[in-house]
């Protein structure tokens, strides 16, 4: 049984645990035994029982307002602050699913160093701690013998991570270059529809693409913080966000959206990494070029490899079930289900 600590209940964290719930005798079936023993957040409350917490409860409560209300059972520690519940906690497993910073990472960063500390794998969503510290992560995960693993970060549970770190082993990437935020595609896609952009980020919110501060999408950040993530999980490079040119769309009007559609054209905000430089841009694609069938919330990257060429993957972007998914998938990859035999 792998025991999972989760950091964050927001809509990810909720999203894992939906899935945790959903999926039980499918996820046992597949050889997946894996259950929640704590969630930590930051103004919500928080829960620990060494036994287990149900899914449903823990839904049910954090629907109400607080983990206060999930109810008392023997054995249940409430309200431990994070650090405490990581160090005092069994669970095999810390998910950090906490909100975003790509300046210092924290307080994310610390959960992270404290669990491997205490022999615990690290899966992520949080951007901060792999865009921040990979290398000092990585080096600390080594040497207690975990794993970290961070598919979530970039392309929701879309396998861009795995696609280019263990598939794509054995080719040189040498550039990958894509559609690596889910809000602003959406924005840019309902715009062309006709919806202005302050309603259109209002839907996004409200789907829970965006993150909790949305200029961080609409201002390119978000995707500048993938772009970081790529560089050093692809390259060992330490680009930094002020080594990157970074433009949002917030700059882009109805006007410059119909003068594109009239153009035959869509505007669409593309992020390159190679191994020396970053970037995150709208630009102006033609209607030929596949990325302007990419829509809505979806994502896309292509890998430009010396044996394969362009290799293209293309799915969800961001969401709760698609981004909850993409940390199953480090869970299952870390307890070894369907690894190839
Ligand atoms: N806010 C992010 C996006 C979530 O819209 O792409 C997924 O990282």
């Amino acid at each position: 049984m792998m025991k999972i600590a989760l950091i964050g209940f927001g809509v990810v964290g909720q999203g894992l645990t939906e899935i945790l719930r959903n999926k039980s005798k499918e996820l046992v079936q597949a050889g997946f035994r894996g259950e929640l023993v704590a969630v930590a957040t930051r103004s919500r409350g928080s829960l620990y029982h060494p036994d287990g917490l149900d899914p449903e409860l823990l839904l049910a409560a954090i629907q109400r307002g607080h983990l206060d209300y999930y109810p008392d059972v023997y054995g249940l520690y409430r309200n431990w602050d994070t650090l405490t519940l990581i160090k005092q906690c069994n669970a095999d497993v810390l998910v950090e699913t906490s909100n975003t910073n790509l300046e210092t990472a924290q307080p994310a960063l610390d959960y992270c160093y404290a669990a491997i500390e205490h022999h615990m794998h690290v899966v992520l969503a949080n951007k901060g701690p792999v865009a921040v510290a990979y290398a000092e992560l990585q080096r600390r995960a080594k040497a207690a013998a975990v794993k970290l693993r961070f598919e979530a970060t970039v392309m929701a549970g879309t396998p861009s991570i795995r696609l280019a770190m263990q598939a794509l082993k054995g080719c040189e990437i040498r550039e990958a270059q894509g559609i690596l935020n889910g809000t602003t595609n959406f924005i840019l896609t309902q715009m062309e529809g006709g919806l202005g952009y302050e309603e259109a980020l209002a839907q996004a919110q409200a789907l829970g693409y965006a993150e909790a501060d949305p200029t961080a999408d609409v201002d390119g950040w978000d995707a500048a913080g993938k772009v970081m993530i790529l560089a050093r999980a692809l390259f060992n490079s330490t680009i930094t966000l002020k080594d990157m040119e970074v433009q949002g769309i917030s700059q882009i009007s109805a006007a410059d959206v119909k003068a594109a559609q009239e153009a035959g054209e869509k505007w669409k905000l593309i992020a390159r990494v190679t191994p020396t430089s970053g970037s995150v841009h709208p630009v102006r694609v033609p209607l030929s070029n596949p990325l302007a069938a990419v829509s809505g919330a979806m994502n896309a990257i292509t890998y430009n490899t010396d044996l394969l060429g362009d290799v293209t993957l293309v799915g969800a972007g961001a969401g709760r079930l698609q981004t909850g998914f993409g940390l199953l998938s480090d869970l299952l990859d870390i307890a070894g289900v369907g690894a190839l035999s």
